[in-house]
Parts: structure tokens; sequence; C-alpha cells
């Protein structure tokens, strides 16, 4: 028992469940040989994005922290053809493997990448009336967790759902004491969600091929 046992599991889940799918897998590919960080979420957890966004019909999807768009292909497969999805990202060269990803899905005219700091970037959404937003997925610097959840809150309605990857960090996110900043990003957020009356919002750790770590998911009920 252990990470290996965790490892074949999720193999083994998303052989039977997920399948084949040369699209991401051509995504995973690229973003590899382009020497980007191998931190996209796994197969299960992209199939859950898209059926949390096709749970909520969504029609408007935020993402915040693009890598190279593998999460992206996941959420923007849930959206009719005439939905759209906005998605952040902080490095360019990110953002270039993630467009010729999505291109490569078919799903360049339903994504929009822009290019910048999300906390710049957002501000600028919001001045241009862009939202709500149906589902927000929040995935890039954990420091700045507490403030992208404000902006998803501002960016939502009641009915979205909100949700914030890795929120449990191998069992790290317990250490008050922890003078990193993630953790402390990760922290606040968890108990800015604890005691924000406008929404409804549960944690659940995680273990598979990304090790042990964990997603939050706040739903809207409340403008
Ligand atoms: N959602 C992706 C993984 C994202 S990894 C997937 O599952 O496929 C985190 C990404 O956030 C990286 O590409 C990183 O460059 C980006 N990022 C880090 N800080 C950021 C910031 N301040 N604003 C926007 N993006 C940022
Ligand atoms: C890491 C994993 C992630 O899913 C992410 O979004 C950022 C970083 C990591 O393992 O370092
Ligand atoms: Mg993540």
């Amino acid at each position: 028992m252990g990470e290996a046992q965790w490892f074949d599991v999720d193999h083994y889940l998303s052989e039977v469940l997920v399948g084949a799918d040369p699209a991401l897998e051509a995504a995973l590919a690229a973003s590899d040989a382009a020497d980007l960080p191998a931190i996209s979420v796994t197969p299960n957890q992209g199939k859950l994005l898209k059926i949390l966004a096709s749970s909520v019909s969504a029609r408007a999807i935020l993402e915040i922290g693009t890598l190279g768009g593998y999460s992206t292909i996941w959420l923007a497969r849930a959206l009719p053809p005439d939905g759209h999805l906005i998605t952040l990202e902080a490095s360019a060269k990110h953002a270039e493997v993630a467009r010729s990803n999505l291109a490569n899905a078919g799903l360049a005219e339903r994504v929009e990448i822009r290019i910048g700091r999300a906390l710049e970037t957002l501000p600028r959404l919001a001045a241009e009336g862009k939202g709500p937003f149906d589902l927000i997925f929040v995935d890039a610097d954990k420091q700045s967790n507490p403030e992208y959840f404000q902006w998803a809150l501002t960016l939502s309605h009641p009915g979205s759902l909100i949700i914030i990857d890795n929120i449990v960090r191998g069992g790290a996110v317990t250490d008050a004491k922890s003078h990193d900043p993630d953790i402390i990003g990760i922290r606040r957020l968890n108990e800015l969600m604890g005691r924000e009356p406008r929404v409804c919002a549960t944690a659940m750790q995680t273990v598979g091929s990304k090790g042990y770590d964990g997603f939050a998911i706040a739903l809207v009920v409340a403008p």
C-alpha cells in the first residue's frame, strides 16, 4: 500500500473510465516537449471538471492558471457551441503552448487566453463587464488564492461553481505555523470559504498519479 498503488489505481480508473484521447494526449506530449512542468490535473480530475461544468450547464467559464491548456480542454468541451471560456496565464510561453494545444483540440474559437498576472487581468475582465461565469477554476499561484476566491465571487452568480485545485499539498495545509506563502494562501482561502455566507463550500483530499493533494468546491448560493 502506498504511492505506487495510488498511481496504479489512478491509471486503472483512467483506462476504464476515460480511455484514449488523442487531443489530450497530444497536449501533454507537446507540453512536455516544451519543458512545461508536469502539473496538469490528471485525466480523472479533468473529467470531473467537465462533469461539474456540464452539471451547471456552463456557458461561460473562467480559469486562472492555464499551463499547457490540459484542464482548459476538459472544461471547454463541456461548453455548448456558443459558449466561451477565458483562461488567465502569466507565462507567455505557457500560453503559446496552450494556444496550439487548444487549436489542435478544435477549441480555439471557444477559448480566449489572456496573458498576464491574474491579479492584473482579473480587474480588467471586471472593468470590461465580462462575466458572470458559471464555473471558475482556480489553479495558479497558491499564495494569491484568497484574492482569486474574492474575484471568483465578484465574477459569479448564485448557482456558479468555484473550484480550487491543490488545497492539501501533501498534508502541509494543516501546518498553522507554516512560513510557505503557498500554504499560508491555501489556509487563508479555506478560512475565507468557511465563513463566507455567499457560498456552500467543502473540500476533498485526493491521492493518485499526482500524489497527495485535494480540491475545494464552493457553490455560490447568494448574490
Ligand atoms: N490548470 C492547469 C495547470 C496550471 S499550473 C492544468 O491543470 O492543466 C499553474 C499555472 O499558473 C502555470 O502555468 C503558471 O505559469 C500560472 N501562474 C502562476 N502564477 C500566475 C499568476 N500570478 N497569474 C496567472 N497565472 C499564473
Ligand atoms: C503543483 C501542482 C499543481 O496542480 C499546480 O497547479 C501547481 C503546482 C505542484 O505540484 O507543484
Ligand atoms: Mg493544480
